[in-house]
């Protein structure tokens, strides 16, 4: 609760003032049916005459313009507070899933996310609107008319205080069933954004597999789950509404057979129950409104709690005990100390196991394994993009974790494996390496990663629009950009995670020519499949099952390590074969 108070505080004149202005409107909805009963009784039984009437009449036409000012400003403020709670929690969430881990991201799906962003953000904005708007009416209705009631005839206005519990009793069960069904409701939406992301995203792996009836079908179950499930949830509060228009009617009976009764003994005047029956509607709708609040507080409080649920989670990478936040990355060491790593902490077996690496400035090593050996997994360590479950990574002779994170990756560039552009011209992408650099810097790191050239045929060049993720590039000439961007952030340590397996080895030769020319003073880790790709660099490191298994150069490794020159040969021997 006080984590929200954050979100109340810079609208909390709308949040005062808008109650306030529906109390005026609650206060004329009371009066209303008193003023009723003056004109029956006084004015119309009663002989007051015609001016007494019309004096009645015109209170109440000024009752019913306060009440409607009262409604409307109330309405206005009830929207600013609610919109604007929302907007800044929605900024929040926003900021703390950029602030998310990768492993803190491993585990919501993007569906999941958005969904609270979103949707389940929508559902507590809508909550806090209803309860400025009628939350306060409806027990204030409730409250003032059952007092009106009681001082206009006691006897009868038991009937009421007989309906009330009973009433509230059914309410009770009613959203002790409900509740939980909303949970689940709430589960398939995400389970349907989650689909309808995923396909969206990948639409053209899903169409070049033709899996298009796979996908219908999958987002057809999806769909229909969250039709019965809704209805499921439905089902339960539809109850509500008959069982209250039961209550009502019948309570409605009794009072005009009682009434009726006391008016022909002539203890009671006709004004009297005419107002009486209005009330009784007052009190009964209000008990109504009162039971739909707090049934969809039912709901609103499944949204809450998955609105919390990302609030609260610890991000479990952050550099707040580092203890040189000031200090950059200058000569690009590398050095892991028996270092253990796995991603599900339950898991027995390491992905990683007892890696001891020293990697000096300047010098390019080269990573070879089997897929799923854990090269990634190992450079990702580097930067802090995942933490060591035993022993340590330093950069300089300094931990990771004692570096300010945001130095730590200035310092290390990485392109990673699965690697992504963004919707913007070209030359936008690459300046997402540095916000300052000129062109002829641009052209230049375009240049060593072998891409100025295909830039500079494009019609549009480096303003050339990129679609979303970079489709209207080819895989080879997104690796290259990706790697310029890379570049332009000139870091001292430079990973590439397979960043030009769909280059053609020509270019690559290039590729690698240039970064041995131009990157003198940065430590280059190069993770390949080809063995070419590696083989004139001043060291590999051959990893099998998350261990290291070979460290040396081309020509040491073919003698002493069997795992590289099965490679190798394998490789070589296709070579031959196609030839
Ligand atoms: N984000 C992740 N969450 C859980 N397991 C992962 C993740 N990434 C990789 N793995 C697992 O870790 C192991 C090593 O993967 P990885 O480092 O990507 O291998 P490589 O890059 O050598 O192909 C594999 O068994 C893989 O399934
Ligand atoms: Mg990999």
């Amino acid at each position: 609760m006080r984590r929200y108070w954050k979100y109340v505080k810079p609208y909390l004149s709308a949040f005062i003032i808008g109650p306030i202005l529906i109390i005026v409107e609650v206060i004329g909805e009371v009066l209303m049916p008193l003023l009723l009963r003056n004109v029956i009784d006084y004015g119309v039984s009663g002989g007051r005459g015609i001016s007494y009437i019309i004096a009645m009449g015109i209170t109440m036409v000024i009752t019913a313009l306060c009440m409607m000012a009262g409604g409307v400003g109330g309405a206005y403020f009830a929207i600013k507070a609610s919109t604007g709670f929302a907007n800044d929690l929605r900024k929040d969430l926003f900021n703390q899933i950029q602030k998310f881990s990768f492993t803190n991201i491993d585990q919501y799906n993007t569906g999941s996310l958005i969904t609270r962003l979103t949707n389940d953000i929508t559902q507590v904005q809508n909550m806090i609107q209803m309860m400025l708007r009628i939350a306060l009416r409806a027990p204030g209705m409730l409250i003032g008319a059952l007092i009106m009631a009681f001082v206009l005839n006691p006897k009868l206005a038991l009937v009421i205080l007989c309906v009330i519990p009973l009433l509230s009793v059914a309410i009770y069960f009613i959203m002790k069933v409900a509740f939980p069904r909303f949970t689940i409701m709430q589960k398939k939406l995400d389970a349907l954004n989650t689909t309808t992301q995923e396909n969206l995203t990948n639409i053209r792996v899903v169409k070049s597999f033709v899996r298009e009836q796979y996908e219908e079908d999958k987002f057809k179950k999806a769909n229909t789950e969250l039709k019965d499930s809704t209805i499921n949830a439905m089902n339960v509060v539809i109850f509500t509404m008959p069982l209250m228009l039961i209550a009502m009617n019948i309570t409605t009976l009794a009072v005009v057979w009682f009434g009726g009764n006391q008016i022909v003994a002539g203890s009671m005047t006709p004004g009297v129950l005419t107002a009486f029956i209005n009330y009784i509607f007052q009190i009964l709708i209000s008990l109504m409104i009162v039971s739909f609040i707090i049934l969809s507080s039912s709901r609103t409080l499944a949204s809450a709690k998955r609105i919390n649920e990302i609030l609260c989670t610890d991000i479990d990478l952050t550099d707040e005990k580092a203890l040189h936040k000031d200090i950059a990355v200058q000569y690009g060491k590398i050095e892991f100390r028996g270092v253990y790593f796995k991603y599900y902490k339950n898991n027995e077996k390491w992905v990683l196991e007892n890696i001891n690496l020293v990697i000096n400035p300047g010098e390019t090593v080269g990573i070879i394994g089997s897929t799923g050996s854990g090269k990634s997994s190992l450079v990702q360590l580097i930067p802090r993009l995942y933490d060591v479950d035993r022993g340590e990574v330093l950069v300089d002779d300094v931990n990771v974790k004692d570096y300010a994170l945001k130095n730590l990756r200035n310092g290390v560039g990485i392109v990673l494996q699965k690697n992504v552009l963004f919707s913007g011209t070209i030359k936008e992408n690459l300046k997402w390496g540095n916000q300052d650099a000129n062109d002829d810097e641009i052209y230049q790191w375009a240049e060593s990663a072998q891409a100025h050239g295909f830039i500079s045929s494009f019609p549009d060049g480096y303003e050339t629009e990129l679609g979303q993720g970079g489709v209207n590039v080819s895989g080879g000439q997104k690796q290259r950009l990706c790697i310029a961007r890379a570049l332009l952030k000139r870091p001292k340590i430079l990973i590439f995670d397979d960043s030009t397996s769909a280059v053609d080895t020509a270019t690559e030769a290039k590729i690698r020519e240039s970064f041995k020319k131009e990157l003198k003073g940065t430590t280059k880790i190069i993770i390949a499949q080809r063995i070419s790709s590696v083989s004139d660099a001043d060291r590999i490191i051959v990893l099998d099952d998350g261990k290291i298994v070979g460290m040396g150069n081309h020509a040491e490794l073919l003698q002493s390590c069997e795992a590289y020159s099965e490679i190798y040969y394998s490789q070589v021997d296709k070579k031959v074969a196609a030839s």
